[in-house]
């Protein structure tokens, strides 16, 4: 049995119709246009492509985007000050700083600059905490995301047990503690879990985000999984592959998410949401 691909393209091109058709309706009301501000720092052949296509689907669904590029020679400081700036700039109401920064600049310091209410990536430690008690706040794109693809494949997660391979603040722990609220139970792998292997066999959900190409074998998966791939590794002979061995895994399990296609085209989606839903903040608290 081959299982089921999981379409991120189809299913991030409707919810990002219906994020175009709200940011109409939003515009139409508010007069406010939602723009995205997109500061990128240095030369990263791979941050460029990412940040020029969120910038692309901002335009696309009828919001603003701003993208600021500013040389690898830059200093804390003026990325400081320029965070300073944007936060205090009512026409923009989402601030995303691509990831990794280059050294010697202190990653920390920089999201934590971010006023809350911009933080569109969801990666201030305000946000977090939210995330972490329940309350609201900007949920991480790509786990929010993932937790998407789950709703549009009425994956159950309810009792389920879900194996979070990866612990990064970006995707493992915010996705597992996503999927603990919707009632799984959870459990985070990662380098130095023993028998890794067999702790994945007993996921009924399994979310790969660990950044290693084709890690998590199909011998890894309990028959019927549904299995989320968050990695984008390229292979020495240019081949773009997730953290899963692909054609392995379709084997054995019940859903899985292609790479690419899958979770990517849903991370750019969820940014596009939390840049509405943070213009309609502003647009309330103006209210
Ligand atoms: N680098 C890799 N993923 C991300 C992301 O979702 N947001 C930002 N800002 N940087 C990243």
């Amino acid at each position: 049995m081959s299982a089921q691909l999981i379409d991120g393209k189809a299913i991030g091109a409707a919810v990002r119709a219906e994020i175009k058709e709200r940011a109409a309706a939003f515009i139409a009301r508010t007069g406010m246009h939602p723009c995205l501000a997109a500061v990128l720092v240095g030369e990263d052949p791979a941050s460029h492509v990412y940040v020029r296509n969120k910038g692309k689907a901002c335009v696309e669904a009828g919001m603003l985007s701003r993208q600021i590029n500013l040389p690898a020679t830059t200093t804390e400081k003026e990325l400081l000050d320029l965070v300073g700036r944007l936060n205090a700039d009512d026409a923009v109401h989402g601030i995303l700083v691509q990831l990794p920064l280059p050294d010697p600049i202190d990653e920390t310091k920089v999201i934590e600059a971010i006023a809350p209410a911009k933080d569109v990536d969801g990666f201030h430690p305000v946000n977090a905490g939210r995330l972490l008690t329940g309350g609201r706040g900007f949920i991480p794109c790509t786990p929010y995301g993932i937790l998407k693809l789950l709703e549009y494949e009425k994956v159950d997660l309810k009792g389920k047990h879900a194996v979070v391979v990866g612990r990064s603040n970006i995707v493992g722990k915010p996705v597992a503690i996503l999927l603990l609220s919707r009632h799984a139970t959870v459990t985070i792998c990662h380098s130095r879990t023993q028998d890794l292997p067999g702790v994945v066999r007993t996921g009924d959900v399994v979310i790969a985000a660990v950044g290693k190409a084709e890690m998590v074998r199909g011998s890894w998966i309990k028959p019927g999984a549904v299995v989320i791939d968050v990695g984008i590794n390229r292979l020495p002979d240019g081949r773009l592959v997730g953290d899963v061995a692909f054609e392995e895994a379709r084997a054995v399990a019940g859903k899985i998410t292609p790479v690419p296609g899958g979770v990517g085209p849903m991370t750019i989606t969820m940014l596009l949401h939390n840049t509405l839903e943070a213009a309609a903040l502003r647009a309330a608290a103006a209210e």
